[in-house]
């Protein structure tokens, strides 16, 4: 009786002092960890400054996740026009006005050419193609490859205004028919710029129904939603919640939906193509393809998909926006309206290439 009283005594002192060092052990880890946190949550030495940084979060609390635009210039007040934010733990250099600007992606340009590949927009783009491609081989191969081959099929060029001005007239009439309803001017828009480089792309102008561009214009619209969102810099900012079934989860069902389209277009162009006369840009990537055999270079089938997306996407957000923002103005500034000059596409195609 005693012996065992004795002996459940013994088991009971031991299975306290376990408790006692597993909660010791537990609590210097943790000492250690935060520590660690504290420590990677400093600045690197002459790294611009920027609000203080807090352990995980960095400096979200400092921005408006919506919008952080505003944010930006409150801080240059304080921090100059250089300064540093943190992204949850990533770091980042924000540059403000126009002399800070250009000497960073004019006067350094190359130092300044490469781009993050560990956001979120990479992984839905698979890091292929080449909007957001990382300087190095094959974003130079594919830049080179788009001016080209853009350029061949008019970009630029008097034969794309006539293309442009076709297109025009399939707007007129969308208006025209949507006198006394609503209309989005966005879908309206995106439709006719999509379907200004779905020309260039793929040789074929789709009817505003159709549902090839139906569908990828939308699922591009969500996607630049979702991408400049709060759910894409929470991605970025926790890496832990990548691959839990959150909102941005939609973004790369957008994503594969508009792939799927581009390789059905793809094999079916492979059935019909005759070599060496390409009848759009994806057959002069075949034939590149063909051409390179394997030469160990970045041009691949999978880049292709990726790659005519990115240039659809290219042409079609970007000059949709552009449209509305000023048809937005023009609608503020009635007084300007008998004046408006729009030379988007050559500005770009003179500067940014
Ligand atoms: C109003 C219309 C447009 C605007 C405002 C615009 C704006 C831009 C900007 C700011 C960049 C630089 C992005 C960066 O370096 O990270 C860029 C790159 C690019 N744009 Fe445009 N763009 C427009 C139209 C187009 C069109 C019609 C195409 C044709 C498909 C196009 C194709 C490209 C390509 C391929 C790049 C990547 C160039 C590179 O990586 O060097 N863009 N665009």
């Amino acid at each position: 009786m005693y012996s065992v009283t004795a002996c459940q005594g013994l088991h009971l002192s031991s299975s306290v002092k376990y408790r006692n060092m597993f909660v010791s052990v537990f609590l210097i880890w943790l000492f250690v960890l935060f520590i660690f946190i504290l420590f990677k949550s400093q600045r690197p030495k002459n790294f611009p400054p920027g609000p203080p940084i807090l352990p995980v979060l960095g400096n979200l609390l400092n921005l408006n996740l919506e919008n952080p635009l505003k944010d930006f210039d409150r801080l240059s007040k304080s921090y100059g026009k250089v300064f540093s934010v943190y992204i949850g733990p990533k770091p980042a250099v924000v540059i403000n006005g126009l002399k800070a600007i250009k000497e960073a992606i004019v006067i350094k340009a190359a130092d300044f050419s490469g781009r993050p590949q560990d956001l979120f927009v990479n992984d839905v783009t698979k890091r292929k193609g080449v909007i957001l491609a990382d300087y190095g081989p094959s974003w130079r191969e594919h830049r080179r490859f788009a001016l080209m081959t853009l350029r061949n099929f008019g970009l630029g060029k008097k034969s794309m205004e006539n293309r442009i001005n076709d297109e025009i007239q399939y707007t007129i009439k969308t208006l025209e028919s949507s006198i006394g309803k609503t209309l989005s001017p966005r879908v309206m828009f995106h439709n006719a710029a999509s379907n200004i480089i779905c020309q260039v792309l793929f040789g074929t102008r789709y009817e505003y129904d159709d549902d090839m561009i139906k569908v990828i214009v939308q699922c591009f619209t969500e996607n630049t939603r979702i991408a400049n969102g709060p759910w894409a810099m929470i991605y970025d900012s926790l890496p832990i919640i990548h691959n839990l079934p959150l909102p941005f989860r939609k973004a790369f069902k957008n994503a594969e939906i508009c792939e799927n389209y581009v390789i059905h277009l793809v094999n079916e162009f492979k059935k019909t193509r005759v070599p060496g006369e390409p009848r759009h840009f994806v057959d002069c990537y075949l034939d590149e393809l063909e051409k390179r055999g394997d030469d160990g270079s970045s041009f691949s089938e999978a880049q292709l998909i990726i790659y005519s997306l990115d240039l659809h996407f290219a042409g079609t957000d970007t000059t949709s926006n552009t449209l509305l923002t000023g048809f937005l103005y023009l609608m503020n500034y009635p007084h300007v309206q008998g004046m408006p000059v729009f030379s988007v596409g050559a500005i770009h195609f003179g500067r940014t290439f």
